[in-house]
């Protein structure tokens, strides 16, 4: 069988695809001449947000279908989105984060290896450091992970730390802090069902005229709500190709946290929505979301020193193009 490629052009296989971060990183790559092949289970990702390239459906459980994906395209490099990211559900659930995200990882790597591909770059979380001891939080932080989900992601950098070990693998793990925002085109968004994240809740209860529940407001921070690092799902991709590019001049391990090095709190995002839709939504205190610390801030030094990284877009283009993406979806 004749491999599908384009000479001269580079195929990435995007696992998880289909998924939020994934379909944009797919956008990403064919804009920057790239040739992306999604690899998707469809269990979250959306068929319709795949634009860019080839669909193979496919589950990172099932090798015979994975090593069918690298016989029929010349893959040259893997980015891997494709997992479970739910932390309130990876405690109720352990078995399926540590099946789907470190098993599923696992297989990834062994078809990579039987390909003979050699370059990835993983999608990991900041989940992995756990409570912070201090903040910002850069990558020497110790990571001691307070959930399965973190845990899961970590015992999949350390498989890949091994493969690039022993095996001639380049990898680059990217420890995102909070992913925000959308397509500025309105291409696409994010849909996930549940949703949990903060920015698309408070703005569905804008749009649709509900209410949105903040969870605790009695942290030790500034206004006594929750402060994360939001970066906007752009910037990640700017990072990916950037991380991409490091590996073919600067081969093995790497670890990058990807956030903007600002923290904002819930309030000050409650703010910046209802500066953009009238006052909207009406916000309801409730009990604090177990497992959640107080501040989450990224040192994104070895991002912006070594990849030469610079997340440009703010907390305002995250709210205003996720206020463009849940509008239009409605
Ligand atoms: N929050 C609310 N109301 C909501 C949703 C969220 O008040 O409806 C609060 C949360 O309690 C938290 C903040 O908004 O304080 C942000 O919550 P998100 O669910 O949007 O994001 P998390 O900070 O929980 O999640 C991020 C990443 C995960 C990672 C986790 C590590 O998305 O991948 O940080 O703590 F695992």
């Amino acid at each position: 069988m004749t491999k599908a490629s384009t000479a001269g052009t580079k195929t990435v296989l995007v696992c998880g695809g289909a998924g939020y971060i994934g379909s944009h990183m797919c956008k990403a790559l064919a804009r920057r001449g790239y040739a992306p092949v999604v690899y998707d289970n469809l269990s979250t990702g959306h068929g319709h947000a795949v634009k860019w390239g080839p669909l193979v459906v496919g589950d990172l459980l099932d090798p015979a279908t994975l090593a069918l994906a690298f016989a029929t395209y010349r893959i040259d490099a893997v980015m891997h989105f494709a997992a479970r990211s739910i932390v309130s559900e990876s405690v109720r659930d352990p078995a399926s984060y540590y099946r789907d995200n470190v098993v599923g990882t696992l297989n990834l790597l062994d078809a990579m290896r039987r390909a003979g591909v050699h370059q990835l770059v993983f999608s990991s979380s900041a989940a992995v450091y756990g409570c912070p001891a201090y903040t910002p939080i850069d990558e020497a932080h110790p990571c001691q992970p307070i959930t399965p989900y973190g845990w899961s992601k970590r015992a999949a950098e350390s498989a890949i730390e091994a493969y690039c070990k022993a095996y001639a693998l380049s990898a680059a793990s990217l420890r995102y802090f909070n992913a925000a925002g959308a397509d500025a085109d309105g291409e696409i968004g994010e849909e996930h069902d549940p949703e949990t994240h903060l920015i698309p809740n408070i703005v569905a209860a804008a749009l649709s005229g509900s209410e949105v529940r903040i969870f605790g407001d009695d942290y030790p921070t500034p206004d006594g709500t929750c402060v994360r690092d939001y970066v906007h799902v752009e910037d990640l991709c700017d990072a990916h190709l950037l991380a991409l590019d490091h590996l073919s001049s600067a081969p093995g391990w790497h670890v990058f946290n990807l956030g903007s090095g600002s923290g904002h709190s819930v309030g000050e995002v409650l703010a910046a929505c209802r500066a953009r839709c009238n006052g909207a939504p009406d916000a309801a205190v409730v009990a604090r979301r177990e497992g959640d610390p107080a501040i989450l801030v990224a040192g994104n030094a070895a991002a912006r020193t070594q990849l030469r990284w610079e997340p440009r877009r703010s907390l305002t283009e995250c709210v205003d193009s996720a206020l463009r993406w849940h509008g239009r979806a409605q």
